[in-house]
């Protein structure tokens, strides 16, 4: 069944696209299980990022050739990046990276905020979702928290339901967690803020190399995600509903325009990077046109993209799941019950049962990276989970994350590793 599925994936074809899935460590092949981390980059992202470098390397609207092309490939991964969350291109906002954009939106909503004021965040997020939010307290503004189920490391979405209410402005959510792999029901809660009047901004960050995003269906008023989390280059990207891009007042520079979505970039942009955002865009179009050769548009290749990316990390992640619940000394938090496994993306979190000082999650990470396993350990600033779970003190988790170019070989080798390491 997998072996299908990484088939009808054209999986080789796929990892002899990234350059650096090639490389060893200490004589082992290295395995890149460290997408939620920032994944690696076909060669199509390193040609656009080198050739933007090589040709049209320029400031913007100036009266020459290679400042025209640079508004044109500015405008090209707008349109890029619209297709790939099903938007306007004068709806995306370029930024240096998702924390960033969103500390710049929430002090320009804090602006109308104060005293008397809610805005409700989540333990589940990663920070960059919950402290740009708590900065809006110094003006007085009431920050509450949706609390989560223990056991599955899911929203309580009774508790997050029961905290909107008529002092509501906004409801900050994630999509996916990028500590233990949940996902949201980001729709229904968008629906549950828009009835109180509040507005709702989505962390993507961690759902976007995983599903598709498709911002008018989830008709939230925000979505920030970040492009190299999804084959591109180090940077972010904010999605704001055309009439809040017009109606929020930006802290800006006084030349810069008051025409969307300019009006929200300010200084110059990382040009270069942004010629890779439309390579990386096109990488998952072209994966999806080979899947589903009907796909007609850039969106609809989009959509077949996702669709193949799934079912083949679903997939993997059954196999590395079953694996790791037969090493009894694991435990592994997150959605385990295969019944539930839509609502979780494969991005795994575990400890050591009782762990000594050499089972500490550092201490795996460093282990299976020697033998050229790439995991992360910590809290990877989902520092509200990790407290709440209990496991900050002792070293958070060890993070194992699958994305579309890693194996099934990988998985079983990292399984046999890691059940070497730990018995
Ligand atoms: C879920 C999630 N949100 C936000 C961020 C922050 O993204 P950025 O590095 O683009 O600021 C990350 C980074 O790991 C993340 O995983």
């Amino acid at each position: 069944m997998l072996t299908e599925t990484a088939a009808a994936l054209d999986i080789v074809r796929i990892r002899a696209q990234f350059p650096a899935l090639s490389q060893s460590v200490n004589g082992h092949p290295a395995a890149f299980l460290d997408g939620p981390g920032g994944t690696q980059v076909p060669q199509r992202v390193i040609d656009a990022i080198s050739g933007y470098l090589r040709r049209d390397n320029a400031n913007t609207g100036g009266a020459y050739a290679t400042s025209r092309n640079t508004d044109a490939m500015l405008a090209e991964a707008r349109a890029a990046v619209a297709d790939f969350l099903n938007c306007g291109a004068d709806e995306i906002v370029f930024g240096p990276n998702m924390t960033t954009l969103t500390y710049a939106m929430s002090r320009a909503i804090g602006r109308d905020l104060g005293p008397g004021d809610e805005i409700l965040v989540t333990r589940l997020d990663h920070d960059a979702n919950v402290s740009p939010w708590l900065a809006l307290e110094e003006k007085g503004v009431t920050i509450r928290w949706a609390e989560i189920h223990e056991e599955s490391c899911t929203l309580d979405l009774a508790d997050l339901a029961s905290k909107i209410n008529e002092r509501t402005k906004l409801v900050a959510v994630g999509y996916a967690s990028n500590a233990v792999g949940t996902i949201n029901p980001v729709k229904a809660i968008v629906r549950l803020a828009h009835a109180a009047g509040a507005l709702a901004y989505v962390d993507a960050v961690h759902y976007g190399p995983h599903g598709l995003i498709d911002v008018a269906a989830l008709d939230c008023d925000f979505l920030a995600c970040s492009t190299y989390k999804f084959f591109g280059p180090h940077m972010g990207v904010l999605f704001g509903k055309r009439e809040h891009l017009q109606r929020l007042q930006p802290y800006k520079v006084r030349p810069l325009t008051d025409a969307i979505p300019n009006r929200w970039e300010w200084g110059t942009l990382n040009h270069e990077c942004i010629a890779g955002i439309t390579a990386c865009v096109d990488y998952l179009a072209d994966l999806g046109r080979r899947t589903n050769a009907q796909a007609a548009t850039r969106r609809a290749a989009i959509v077949a993209a996702f669709e193949a990316i799934h079912h083949y990390e679903h997939g993997l992640m059954e196999r590395l799941i079953a694996g790791l619940l037969q090493i009894p000394s694991v435990k592994l938090y997150g959605i385990t019950d295969p019944a539930r496994f839509a609502e979780r993306c494969p991005t795994l979190a575990l400890r050591v049962v009782n762990q000594t000082a050499d089972q500490t999650p550092v201490a795996l990470a460093t282990k299976l990276g020697d033998r050229g396993f790439f995991t992360w350990d910590g809290n990877y600033y989902a520092l509200n989970l990790t407290e709440r779970l209990d496991v900050e003190k002792t070293g958070g988790f060890l993070r194992i994350g699958l994305v579309h170019y890693n194996t099934v070989e990988e998985v079983d080798r990292l399984l046999a590793a890691l059940k070497q390491i730990v018995e």
